[in-house]
């Protein structure tokens, strides 16, 4: 394995030189003719910042002049922002009046230009510029007799293609896939595997051997041997394919957390809709809702008292929220601690409080016995025993929804879901978040509160406001519970694949209904959106959906089929908390960050990230072979 975390560190360095190359992600043609053909780009990008593109207007009509405005396509119903006035041309000169602006290549932008006096938009143009790209947009009239307008756009020079080093990496990637899938094999030829072990130390090759087939002798779950065990009977083989998908939903957190490579779909969305970065919070919360199903069934079945389980659970809640409060609050650059403005909600407060009401809500309520439904409603036997717990979960989601749409908002029209700043054209600047930023504000205050949510850039909203605010963690519990349900299922159903995966199916397709209802299957115009912000209920249901159908398809390649190992999202996922931790703590250590040299560049930003990440899944690599899990 060190051997191939020298490849990885290698590969990577590898793809950072070449995408620094100047003029890679040039396409060719025109411009700069000089000696070195990629020289000019190369220079543009070194002057170029991120994700903007320069343009260049020219005026070519009299006074009194234009003013150029611009509204994102990614901003629903929001006003057009000024960007710049442009001079009327100096008619004795016949020479043109100009402007220049920077303009946003992440998202199609339309673009307004209207007469500075005088009511008149002379014209709308919509475009989706690319990064580094100088565009001319050229004013004239057609005719003078009857002042018809022309705005004509103009590339002057193209714009580099951004995605190219996505591209590079996933090749690269597949490229160490493929080379330690030829390993594999190669060692299972028997003479292979003898010369490699005999060219190894030969005293380590017993040891070796055993870790890796899984020593007889371990207690752990962890052995590879495919006895046709079933890890829910007593046995505590764990589920691999849970560890396997909680791997996988830390690994792309750890990845958006660090920045994604800076695109705008490994960030989180500005407000409504879902990007890449918007997954994973919601996976996690299912997985924990899954694994305690089977933790508590596997103590309690062990013996243990449902005291001694519930002191347990809040011990753990307890220590996750601490954890939480000092991972979300690094204040080393700002002195001692400031309590004024200490955070207080976060990721791992959020998780730990789900735990401990969906942990509480299953220990109350679990029975050994369901024999009394069976009879009646076979299809339903893994719900209707636990009427109390849906009771429960319906008032929790009703008060959720009574706060939203009921809640008397100061100056703020009820039941407001939007976010804000410059959104719904400007009319709500301060409702950022609607009830659920209201009750944050004034039970935690503002100071308490996560400052920059996602909706400040696009949306301009000023108002603090936190993601993991306290109204969410409504829907974050049913969102554990809808987990738990998963956990039961696989319970319920322990040998019986056909069974678990079939219900996994219909869970999945009644999710995916309601979403659909609720979103009438649009992002902003439905009667609740997908908002990660809120953590709406549709988000909830469209996320479990997708969690149900990931889950049965990682179950069945995993567990049934055992075609795929779950390696190498496996190791982070039975280690989530100390990676976790780990990755927020040692953000900004070398290697995880380093100083760039061209922190303009996406290449390069996606470079450190990826390695960054890749680190971790080694650590958790190492931390497996030795053993080694942070459990709490
Ligand atoms: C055009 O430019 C000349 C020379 O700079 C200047 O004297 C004149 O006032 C300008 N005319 C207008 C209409 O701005
Ligand atoms: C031109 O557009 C700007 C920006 O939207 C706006 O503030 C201004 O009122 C408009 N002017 C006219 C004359 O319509
Ligand atoms: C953009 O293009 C225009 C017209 O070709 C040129 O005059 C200008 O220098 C270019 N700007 C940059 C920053 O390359
Ligand atoms: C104005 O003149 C141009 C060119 O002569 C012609 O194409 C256009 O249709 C005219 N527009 C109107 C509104 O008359
Ligand atoms: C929004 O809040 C800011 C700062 O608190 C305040 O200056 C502004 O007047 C408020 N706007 C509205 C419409 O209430």
């Amino acid at each position: 394995m060190a051997a191939a975390a020298g490849l990885v560190a290698a590969v990577a360095a590898a793809l950072g030189a070449l995408l620094m190359a100047p003029g890679l992600s040039q396409p060719d043609g025109q411009g700069a003719p000089g000696p070195r053909g990629g020289a000019a780009a190369a220079e543009r990008r070194r002057s170029g910042r991120m994700d903007q593109a320069l343009l260049l207007v020219r005026n070519e009509l009299p006074a009194p002049g234009l003013n150029l405005a611009a509204r994102s396509g990614s901003c629903h119903q929001c006003l057009y922002q000024f960007l710049a006035f442009v001079p009327p041309s100096n008619e004795s000169l016949r020479k043109p009046g100009t402007a220049s602006v920077m303009v946003d290549t992440q998202h199609p932008l339309t673009l307004l230009l209207n007469s500075s006096v005088g009511d008149r938009d002379l014209c709308k143009i919509q475009y989706h510029f690319g990064e580094f790209g100088n565009y001319s947009l050229v004013v004239k009239t057609l005719s003078t007799s009857n002042q018809t307008v022309s705005c004509d756009l103009i590339i002057n020079e193209g714009p580099i293609n951004s995605y190219l080093p996505i591209l590079f990496a996933f090749l690269v990637y597949v490229g160490i896939l493929a080379l330690l899938i030829a390993g594999r094999l190669l060692m299972k030829i028997d003479t292979v595997r003898n010369w490699v072990y005999k060219k190894l130390n030969p005293r380590a090759t017993d040891r070796m051997i055993n870790s890796e087939l899984g020593s007889p002798t371990t207690t752990d779950s962890i052995n590879c041997d495919p006895a046709p065990q079933s890890w829910s009977s007593g046995s505590r083989q764990r589920l691999r394919s849970l560890d396997t998908f909680r791997g996988l939903s830390l690994v792309i957190m750890v990845f958006v957390n660090y920045g994604g490579g800076k695109y705008w779909f490994f960030k989180h969305e500005s407000w409504n809709g879902l990007t890449v970065a918007d997954l994973v919070f919601p996976w996690f919360v299912f997985i924990m809702g899954t694994s305690i199903a089977l933790a508590l069934g596997s103590m309690l079945r062990w013996g243990s008292s449902k005291w001694k389980v519930l002191r347990k659970i809040i011990w753990r809640s307890f220590v996750l929220i601490l954890l939480g409060i000092i991972v979300v609050n690094p204040n080393y650059c700002l002195g001692p601690l400031s309590w004024d403005n200490l955070r207080i909600p976060g990721v791992l407060q959020r998780l730990g409080f789900t735990y401990l009401v969906v942990a509480a809500l299953e220990l109350l309520f679990t029975r050994a016995d369901s024999g009394t439904w069976e009879g009646r409603f076979p299809a339903l036997q893994d719900i209707l025993p636990y009427w109390p717990q849906w009771i429960f979960i319906l008032v929790l989601e009703t008060i959720w929804l009574c706060l939203t749409f009921l809640l008397p908002v100061p100056d703020c029209p009820r039941g407001y879901l939007g976010p804000g700043g410059i959104g719904d054209f400007g009319k709500y600047p301060n409702c950022t978040g609607g009830a659920a930023g209201y009750i944050d504000r004034l039970l935690l205050g503002e100071k308490h509160m996560y400052q920059h949510p996602s909706s400040a850039v696009i949306y301009q909203s000023t108002m603090p406001y936190d993601p993991e605010g306290i109204l969410g963690t409504i829907n974050s519990i049913v969102m554990a519970f809808l987990g738990l349900q998963a956990g039961k299922i696989t319970l319920f159903y322990k040998d019986q694949p056909k069974q678990i995966m079939s219900r996994f199916t219909i869970w999945g397709i009644v999710m995916g209904v309601i979403s659909a209802i609720l979103t009438k299957c649009s992002k902003e115009e439905g009667f609740i959106p997908i908002n990660k912000n809120l953590w709406s209920i549709s988000y909830v249901t469209t996320m479990s959906c997708f969690a149900f159908i990931l889950l049965l398809l990682i179950y069945y390649l995993v567990d049934v089929k055992k075609w795929w190992s779950g390696a190498p999202f496996l190791y982070p996922g039975m280690n989530s908390i100390l990676v976790y931790t780990g990755h927020q703590v040692f953000a900004n250590y070398f290697p995880f960050k380093w100083k760039m040299q061209d922190s303009q560049s996406h290449a390069e930003h996606l470079t450190q990230n990826l390695t960054a990440t890749t680190l971790w899944v080694i650590i958790s690599y190492i931390l497996y072979r030795k053993r080694i899990f942070w459990k709490i």
